[in-house]
């Protein structure tokens, strides 16, 4: 048989001695040996590292690691920067602009002469959109997750990210804590490099990466500053290149054996309830069927064994030292598809035989769970026909049964406006009601479902209450919140019809979140006028596309013509 290597993508734009080929190699001649264009994979390392996403300033570092174990492989690495989302920092929210990373992530992987992609993200939306938009290619991909912050500790306390903020801030509005000692907490907070260390949205979604096979095993979870991470990143680099000269691509790899295992361990890792938007987009984009309804049916009876905030106390350094993701994969592996595949070209399953748990505090053994039955909950009924979320984890057992008088608010400036408001009337069994929060109210679905309870309730005790609301919450967040609620209110969801003194029934087991309100009478009312005004009508740029064009949360908010894949082929050159 003959060794002739098998043409790569990028052959297209290097090989031949025609007037074009010689354009697109004689531009890349800054240093790169001739040898560069002699039929070796070209790797792009596409680098969401940025100043204004501090969470991924160090991808860069980490980028050269990747580059190392690319040119050791015989590759040729190819930094792309691409668009970058600080979770903290952009307005109105980043999930507004999820959609746009990835249709431009996928474009400029297409565009570009390129045979495979190593995908660097950390902060929330970065790995979402970073697999949204390789899924759409289809070129060889993997994930270097950049890893969670250390431990930060505030008068010999741990302080998680997030979770201890809306803690905190409760405090204050509680009048238990002074302003004074929660601003001084600030800089005690983001101890290191590296993403939230609670298990917030940014650690779930890279350890989900890792569930879907999109990772080298045993890399997500290593915090941010430690020395394996960039060990990991030099042997993904390597990987990147076998994957190539394999043809190696996501749509081999993560199917709905992968969906299915990523649900599961989203439920024993008490991770964020943001996960269920991202999964089922970057289902979408891939063409595996996933719905709602399956992920409460994978989600069932799925235990918690992981006691990390904000569900529980500890942070992701001491997760890792726990012993991380495989130990915890081992201990539920007889829930798991084990056969499901990985970047590696071998199945999920043969990675966990060396998981152990080293503290039982902070992962517990299956035997004993800090919750027996902690997956994700998919709630509908009067309120949420397509669908609403809770997270039974981060929520007040005593609550996931409950009966109250809505108090109703018709955005987050009115909830700001009135929540303090000692007239406000409000009790402790009320149950809060924000709308005009969804994907095409605010529009973006921010991250505000989890809102603040009223300082008046605060002081007598309060810490809890149920909510309800159409947008998202922060996956640092907790409380008893129905979330992602479909469809929303200003898009003509029944969210739009409720009003204050109207009782909502929670019944988390029984799955259903109604209004008590005779049937006829719910049917013949009108929206609430403020829900008519609040459905965003941008006139140009972005948001008019995003607003045009979103579905909703209940399918993962991805745009309507992104869903699915174009394939890497263009058919055109440049001159
Ligand atoms: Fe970036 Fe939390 S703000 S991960
Ligand atoms: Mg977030």
């Amino acid at each position: 048989m003959g060794s002739m290597p098998a043409p790569l993508r990028s052959d297209a734009w290097y090989a031949g001695q025609d007037r074009n080929s010689y354009i697109h190699r004689a531009w890349m001649r800054r240093g790169a040996p001739d040898s560069a264009f002699d039929g070796r994979p070209q790797i792009a390392i596409a680098n969401t590292a940025s100043d204004l996403t501090p969470c991924n300033m160090h991808l860069s570092e980490v980028a050269r690691s990747v580059a190392n174990g690319v040119w050791e492989a015989g590759g040729v690495p190819l930094e792309l920067p691409v668009v970058s989302l600080g979770e903290t920092q952009v307005r109105p929210t980043a999930m507004l602009w999820r959609n746009m990373a990835a249709m431009a992530i996928e474009e400029m992987i297409r565009a570009n002469p390129i045979d495979g992609v190593v995908l660097l993200g950390g902060c929330d939306k970065t790995i979402p959109s970073l697999l949204m938009g390789a899924a759409s290619v289809d070129l060889p991909a993997l994930v270097v997750p950049g890893g969670p912050m250390l431990t930060g500790t505030f008068r010999g306390a741990p302080l998680g990210c997030g979770t201890d903020v809306w803690r905190l801030s409760e405090e204050v509005r509680a009048g238990t804590l002074s302003n004074r000692d929660f601003q001084a907490s600030q800089s005690a907070m983001i101890r290191s490099k590296g993403h939230c260390n609670t298990m917030g949205t940014a650690s779930t979604m890279g350890l989900l990466a890792e569930v879907l096979g999109t990772t080298l095993p045993g890399t997500a979870g290593l915090p941010a500053p430690d020395s394996r991470l960039q060990e990991r990143a030099h042997e993904s680099g390597r990987l990147a290149v076998e994957m190539v000269r394999e043809g190696r691509r996501p749509s081999q790899i993560i199917s709905k054996a992968s969906f299915h295992n990523a649900i599961v361990a989203l439920g024993a890792l008490g991770g964020s309830t943001n996960a269920v938007v991202h999964l089922l987009a970057i289902a979408g984009r891939l063409g595996v069927p996933l719905t709602l309804d399956e992920i409460d049916r994978a989600g069932h009876g799925i235990p918690l064994l992981v006691d990390l905030q904000p569900a529980g106390r500890h942070l992701m350094e001491d997760f890792h030292r726990a012993g991380g993701l495989t130990a915890v994969l081992r201990e539920i592996s007889d829930l798991l598809d084990l056969d499901a595949l990985t970047v590696t070209g071998r199945p999920l399953g043969d990675y966990l035989e060396d998981g152990a748990i080293h503290d039982t505090e902070v992962i517990r053994p299956r035997s004993e769970p800090m919750m027996a039955d902690a997956g994700i909950a998919v709630l509908r009924g009067d309120l949420a026909p397509d669908g609403a979320i809770i997270k039974p984890a981060a929520a007040t057992a005593e609550l996931l049964q409950h009966r109250g008088r809505a108090v109703v608010f018709d955005s987050v400036e009115d909830l700001h406006h009135r929540i303090d408001d000692p007239a406000l009337d409000v009790d402790a069994d009320s149950v809060l009601v924000l709308r005009g929060c969804g994907p095409r109210g605010y529009p973006g679905m921010p991250e505000v479902a989890n809102l603040p309870l009223p300082r008046k309730l605060l002081q007598q005790g309060v810490r809890d209450m149920v909510r309800v609301c159409d947008g998202r919450m922060s996956g640092t967040a907790y409380g008893t919140v129905v979330l992602h609620v479909s469809p929303e209110g200003a898009a003509g969801g029944p969210l739009a019809k409720v009003r204050d003194g109207d009782p909502i029934v929670l019944d988390v087991e029984g799955r259903r979140i109604d209004v008590d309100v005779p049937a006829a009478e719910f049917a013949a009312r009108e929206p609430a006028p403020a829900m008519v005004a609040a459905l965003a009508r941008p006139t140009r740029g972005w948001e008019k596309l995003y607003v045009d064009t979103v579905r909703g949360a209940e399918t993962g908010a991805d745009l309507d013509f992104l869903v699915g894949g174009s394939g890497d082929r263009v058919p055109r050159d440049s001159h």
